[in-house]
């Protein structure tokens, strides 16, 4: 296959990349390196570095190339700076991808995956796992502008033959640390207990321990970065086979309180991993975990790497590398 990828230069763009090329696919990457960093990718793909909103430079890369697939990664993806400023995320989550969407229509790219968020859902009443067809009700702008996309997608569904992916909590790094994330200012749980497991934080803040949980922390579903790479090579496949529209939630179906996850850290690290509770954050849900019955039967889709521990230690592994060749 021949994919366009947006956002290659990122945490989960980067492991896409990595997938694609294992697989023998050829790739060719849109970025404007806004929060990306080309030294995590590969030298053997074609790299643009540009804005998804650039139409003119866009169409010239899409008559370059028969591109057989759009994987659209490149948004923002902090929920507290999208409470504070909505505007951004609005334009480059909303309004910039539907110029892309557009862009890649005049062009004939009409099989676009989009990687959209769990963040949809906002806070599901029941306790039960999610599944895609529930309600819609996202809690911040962040999710708010991935929904808008998805309504575009879901809109132009005769011109358009789209995947919505919709991922619960990404994290987790390359078992060979080709790549994994990197961030001055991380706000993902698992990075910021490497963070402290290689000394580079004191301690870790947990938003929140009144929630209606067990423990009183708020619980998630996490997936391991390649796991979910491995669910991009698959959905594309399944893509260019079907040529129609779906959704799949990406996780595992099993949730984890933040207590349960710094607890399973600390077995790793003999207890390195200092807390603090502090206040809940704005925009924050008590409970996602994801009913993943749907993609398990269209893609017959089986994870590699379902275990916390697995994920933890890939991480740290990563942060350790980050430390030891100042990256
Ligand atoms: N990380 C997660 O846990 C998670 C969870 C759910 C959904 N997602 C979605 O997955 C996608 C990738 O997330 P990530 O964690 O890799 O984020 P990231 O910030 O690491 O990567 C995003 C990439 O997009 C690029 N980019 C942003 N705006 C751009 C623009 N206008 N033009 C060109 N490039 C642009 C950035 O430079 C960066 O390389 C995002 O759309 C995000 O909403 C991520």
């Amino acid at each position: 296959m021949n994919i366009l990828l947006t956002g290659g230069a990122g945490y989960i763009g980067s492991h896409v990349v990595f997938s694609l090329l294992d697989n023998g696919h050829k790739v060719t990457v849109i970025d404007n390196l806004s929060t990306g960093h080309k030294k995590i990718l590969p030298k053997k793909i074609n790299f643009f570095d540009c804005n998804i909103n650039e139409k003119y430079k866009i169409k010239e890369i899409l008559q370059s190339s028969n591109f057989d697939i759009l994987m659209h990664f490149a948004g923002f993806i902090k929920v507290e700076e999208s409470v504070s400023n909505p505007k951004k995320y609005f334009e480059n989550n909303t309004d910039n991808a539907i110029s892309l969407f557009e862009t890649c229509l005049e062009n004939n790219l009409n099989n676009i995956i989009f990687s959209s968020t769990a963040a949809v859902y906002g806070n599901p009443k029941e306790n039960k796992p999610i599944s895609e067809n529930e309600l819609l009700k996202p809690l911040n702008p962040y999710g708010e502008s991935k929904m808008r996309t998805e309504n575009y997608l879901l809109k132009n569904k005769k011109k358009i033959n789209s995947i919505i992916l919709r991922y619960f909590n990404v994290a987790g790094a390359d078992n060979q640390l080709r790549t994994g994330l990197l961030s001055d200012a991380a706000t993902h749980l698992i990075k910021i207990i490497s963070e402290v497991a290689v000394g580079k934080r004191k301690k870790i803040c947990i938003y929140g321990n009144d929630y209606t949980t067990t423990d009183g922390t708020a619980i998630r579903d996490y997936i391991h970065v390649s796991d979910l790479a491995d669910i991009h090579v698959k959905t594309s496949e399944y893509l260019l086979q079907n040529r129609e529209s779906n959704i799949f939630n990406c996780g595992y179906g099993r949730g984890y309180s933040v207590l349960d996850v710094i607890n399973k850290a600390n077995n790793i690290t003999n207890g390195k991993i200092k807390f603090e509770i502090s206040n809940r954050r704005p925009g924050d849900a008590e409970k996602l975990v994801s009913d993943v019955e749907k993609i398990n039967k269209h893609l017959k889709w089986k994870p590699k790497y379902n275990n916390l521990k697995t994920i933890i230690h890939s991480s740290i592994n990563w942060e350790k590398k980050i430390y030891e060749e100042n990256l």
